[in-house]
């Protein structure tokens, strides 16, 4: 008997893809975008996978397959052990309404300006139907406030009497209130000052601790994805350009684009923007290397073929014709 085997996962992504037929015009053909295009990954139980990359690289398509808010046009999403695809049971399906919870960028869009802080923390359970009594709940309500650091106070208030850094912790309240197991957290800093920022990112890294969580952090700022993550993917155009653990994409990056990310940031504020040159329409990509259009060593193969996907380590994969040697010391030049 194997008493090896390896532990499940908390989010393994295989070869997933989402293709939208985009129409430009009533009477015109659709064209196929390709949001998503054969992404795998895979993030162990209780840490961050960071996914960052530029405005329409594909984030949110992947985050919403992940929440079940979208389906995948190919490929599989298999949540603690559970999977999710053409033929998802039931019993899965239900498990994932109540174990995956998401946290957006904009806590003013998601939260109804009408409610009060209470009613909008305990609506999940009322929507699931959960029959829990009322003290119980009030007891949930009391526990969650204190662990995002409100006071009691704040119940009967509306998000309008609200700063957006407190909005941004009822939001993250309502995400716990059904006890999940994976939150998705798109550009959950990204509405928020920079003074902000840091509060909210160190209350997410604190209660994932506590509540031994797992977290898809979607970020355009790759300083917030570096900060939080315990792997990250290079996303453009759809695809993993790079991935790793943080480690493999800090100190050793060796894709161009990431290479080019770090390179050319300022260090205090690593973002994306950074790289040159504007990102091609998903609606044409480019033939070869998809990146070969901003990429400061292309050469002539990378605008024909793509590139092959090089595994350096067991966690460390580029896909690339010309990784940048220097950042991987085992790398034949
Ligand atoms: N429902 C849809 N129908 C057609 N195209 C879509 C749809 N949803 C997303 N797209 C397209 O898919 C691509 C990826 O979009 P997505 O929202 O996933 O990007 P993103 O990385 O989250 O961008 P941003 O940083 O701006 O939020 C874009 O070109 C977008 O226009
Ligand atoms: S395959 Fe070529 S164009 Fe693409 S990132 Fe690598 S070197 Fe640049
Ligand atoms: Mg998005």
């Amino acid at each position: 008997m194997n008493t090896q085997a390896s532990p499940v996962a908390a989010i393994e992504v295989t070869h997933l893809g989402r293709v939208f037929a985009v129409r430009s015009g009533l009477l015109s053909r659709a064209t196929d975008l390709h949001a998503v295009a054969d992404v795998s990954f895979v993030l162990p139980k209780g840490g961050t996978f960071g996914l960052v990359g530029e405005s329409g690289s594909g984030k949110s398509t992947l985050a919403k397959i992940v929440l079940g808010a979208e389906t995948a046009s190919r490929g599989e999403v298999c949540l603690d052990g559970r999977t999710f695809g053409k033929d998802t049971r039931a019993e899965d399906l239900r498990w994932r309404q109540r174990a995956v919870q998401a946290v957006l960028q904009d806590p003013s869009a998601s939260l109804d300006p009408q409610m009060k802080v209470a009613d909008i923390v305990l609506e999940p359970l009322r929507i699931q139907r959960r029959g829990i009594a009322r003290a119980a709940c009030e007891e949930r309500l009391d526990r969650l406030l204190a662990q995002v650091g409100l006071s009691a106070e704040f119940r009967q208030r509306r998000p309008g009497e609200l700063s957006g850094g407190q909005r941004q912790r009822v939001a993250i309240a309502r995400a716990l209130v059904l006890e999940p197991e994976i939150l998705v957290l798109d550009e959950p800093v990204s509405a928020l000052d920079v003074s902000i920022q840091a509060q909210v990112l160190n209350l997410l890294k604190d209660l994932q601790e506590t509540l031994d969580l797992s977290f898809l952090l979607i970020s355009h700022d790759l300083a917030v994805v570096a900060y939080m993550s315990s792997h990250i993917g290079v996303l453009y155009l759809g695809r993993l350009m790079e991935q790793g653990t943080r480690e493999d994409i800090v100190e050793r990056a060796a894709h161009p684009y990431t290479h080019a990310l770090i390179a050319a940031s300022d260090p205090d504020a690593l973002h994306v923007e950074a790289v040159g040159g504007d990102m091609p329409s998903p609606l044409s990509p480019p033939p070869g290397c998809v990146f070969h259009t901003r990429c400061p060593v292309a050469r002539a193969v990378c605008r024909t073929q793509a590139p092959p996907a090089h595994q350096f380590s067991a966690t460390h994969r580029v896909t690339c014709h010309f990784p940048v040697a220097s950042h991987v010391p085992n790398l034949p030049a």
